[in-house]
């Protein structure tokens, strides 16, 4: 080899380690000494690019064991092994074309896959993407190449492929830095941005907005989905069906690292050109918006705090004297009876025909409706008679008896209670029942309580599901005039529960602390380790699926209740919860830097099919 190549070779192999840093630490209080005791590189960042500190060294993937058509074996190679968790030594690589899609998945048959029934309808395109691989001795890669430019959409060979139970890694080189999407988070700007390494994270919950500065803490629903616009304008889109706790980190090159913590990697590419193109393809593929009474769209009021009737009457009649244009009122949950669904409270006598005169006006009504169910009342009562099913621990062992035994109706169940805003413990509905007892009810609740307060759309709200105090010995609620006495939820986190106690916790966990200052997976939501569905789920897969999975049956008992289109809006989302519902962005405090990023959200929420 002459001396100028073996340079040149040198230049190159450089280029290729001067790729990203793959994070080894990423847990609060890394140093040195941990990073080297799990074979990790330390070395400072002095390029201002926020790059950690500790990190892999190269080679970390897996090889080409064999190939069967579309079916490529992976096996571990000699590289790095993953500190969270035993490698899995056999993966697979499986590839197929729907229609114009092109869906990659890795991973294990038999793994947790996300129970959400995609339409997976497709629209033709000029356009095709293929997979090209690549194995040189040790090291397997793919690459998503758009035929007509011949450019890698996706490319593997960037490496760091890693793939254990609980700890699931995969990156790519991109080809230009127009990406929008990824959520639910709040962006400073729709585009992302590349100049250094940002990590957002994606667990459902419940979670105000922090729209003043930069903060890629996560918010109350998960979008793992992307639109890229390549260097010559056309667009390709990228969905990663997965609904673990997980997370994404935007890094120089540009490139992409994607981490999960369960299920496999089922990704599917939508090739365009446009970006309408891929909107319309993506949202084919997800499901359509579904479409709101034309009413939903007009001018509406609603606050939390009113102190009875009399006050909202007052309010709207305010906003009409004033000749400001209403359609829509809104009640939040001081219209119930100590906040509990399906109640109208002592201050709201008359609401109904409050309602009718609403009506009168060409005014319709929204209310808000939580999916817990406080464990005293005749809904409950109902939802016991009825089979419906509530998030349940794993066995009997588990329940925390002082608080199941307060409660006649729950105290020889397994029954999860938790605390919410209801005056005394609370369950929460199962929407995964596969029997149907769970929706058959909650319809008939709606059903119900629409002929006694005629309402016309419905707002589903802490459905991250959020938990108040979860884990904590003195949660705020204690110096609440509210529910002052109420034993909170606890979680097995002091043991050796994986469900609970992941070896790897996402940055949901590490943006708030670590364990030692209460940072869980289960921090203001329920257990990891409940389960659903009779025990064929298990919340810690499940848990980001709530949300859609209320407005799922929430948008069949509106129409069932009022026989109209009407308008559901959820708090917390999830790839085709726009078939069923619309949504807000959140708790946010009107200030100036909200309206700035709800305009960003709200682009963001059109790519993600809500629109
Ligand atoms: C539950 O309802 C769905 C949709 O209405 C129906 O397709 C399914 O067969 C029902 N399942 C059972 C067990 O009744
Ligand atoms: C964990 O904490 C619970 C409740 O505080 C306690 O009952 C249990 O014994 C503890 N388990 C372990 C393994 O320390």
């Amino acid at each position: 080899m002459g001396k100028l190549t073996s340079l040149l070779l040198f230049a190159l192999i450089s280029a290729a380690n001067a790729g990203p840093r793959f994070d080894c630490l990423p847990e609060p209080n890394g140093n040195q000494g941990a990073c080297e005791a799990r074979g990790c590189i330390w070395k400072e960042d002095d390029t201002g690019k926020n790059a950690p500190w500790c990190y892999f060294k190269d080679g970390v993937g897996y090889k080409l064991d064999s190939q069967q058509g579309t079916t490529y074996n992976l096996r571990k190679n000699s590289g790095p092994s993953n500190p969270w968790g035993a490698d899995s030594t056999e993966i697979k690589l499986t590839t197929k074309t729907i229609g114009s899609v092109l869906n990659v998945h890795i991973g294990i048959d038999g793994r947790y896959e996300p129970p959400v029934d995609f339409p997976r309808e497709t629209q033709s395109s000029d356009e095709s993407l293929t997979l090209s691989t690549s194995s040189s001795g040790d090291f397997f890669s793919f690459a998503v190449v758009r035929q007509s430019s011949n450019r890698k959409l996706f490319d593997t060979s960037i490496g760091g492929l890693i793939f254990s139970d609980q700890f699931i890694q995969i990156a790519t080189y991109l080809p230009s830095e127009n990406m929008y999407g990824w959520g639910e988070n709040t962006h400073q700007s729709l585009r992302h941005d590349f100049t250094k390494y940002l990590t957002w994270a994606m667990l459902a919950r419940d979670q105000p907005p922090n729209s003043g500065s930069l903060d890629t803490m996560n918010l109350y629903g998960v979008h793992p989905y992307y639109m890229i616009l390549e260097p010559d304008g056309k667009a390709h889109g990228v969905l990663i069906i997965n609904s673990n706790a997980q997370e994404v980190t935007t890094a120089p090159g540009p490139s992409l690292i994607y981490r999960t913590i369960g299920g496999n990697l089922d990704m599917y590419f939508f090739p365009g050109p446009t970006p309408e193109m891929v909107t319309q393809q993506y949202l084919k593929f997800i499901g359509k918006p579904f479409l709101p009474a034309y009413w939903a769209l007009g001018y509406q009021l609603s606050r939390y705090g009113y102190k009875g009737l009399a006050e909202m009457k007052t309010r709207i009649q305010a906003v009409r004297d004033a000749g400001i244009p209403i359609d829509i009122g809104v009640a939040d949950i001081d219209y119930m009876q100590r906040y509990k669904d399906f109640t109208t409270g002592d201050d709201w006598a008359g609401f109904s025909d409050y309602v009718k005169t609403m009506h009168s006006w060409g005014m319709k009504l929204i209310l808000i409706f939580d999916p817990a169910i406080e464990a005293t009342y005749p809904s409950f009562q109902r939802a016991m008679a009825a089979n419906a099913k509530f998030i349940e621990w794993e066995s009997k062992s588990q329940v925390q008896t002082a608080i199941q035994n307060l409660y006649p109706m729950a105290k020889d169940t397994k029954i999860m209670l938790g605390v919410v805003w209801p005056d005394n413990h609370v369950a929460f509905p199962d929407f995964l029942d596969s029997t149907n007892n769970t929706q058959n009810w909650w319809i008939n609740e709606f059903v119900t309580y629409q002929s006694q307060v005629p309402f016309d759309g419905i707002w589903i709200d802490m459905n991250e599901p959020s938990n108040f105090g979860t884990n904590q010995d003195h949660p705020w609620y204690f110096d609440s005039d509210d529910h002052p006495d109420d034993a909170p939820l606890f979680c097995p986190t002091n043991g050796s529960n994986l469900w609970e106690m992941p070896p790897y916790k996402t940055r949901a966990v590490w943006r708030f602390g670590d364990a030692n200052n209460g940072a869980f997976l289960s921090t203001n939501t329920l257990c990891m380790l409940a389960q659903q569905d009779g025990g064929k789920q298990r919340f810690y897969n499940v848990k980001n699926l709530y949300g859609l999975t209320e407005a799922i049956h929430t948008q069949k008992a509106l129409l069932k209740a009022t026989g109209k289109r009407g308008a559901v809006v959820s708090r917390s989302t999830y790839p085709s919860a726009g078939r069923y519902a619309g949504h807000w962005l959140g708790d946010n405090t009107a200030r100036w830097e909200d309206l700035r990023t709800s305009v960003i959200g709200a682009q963001e929420f059109n790519l993600f099919g809500i629109p």
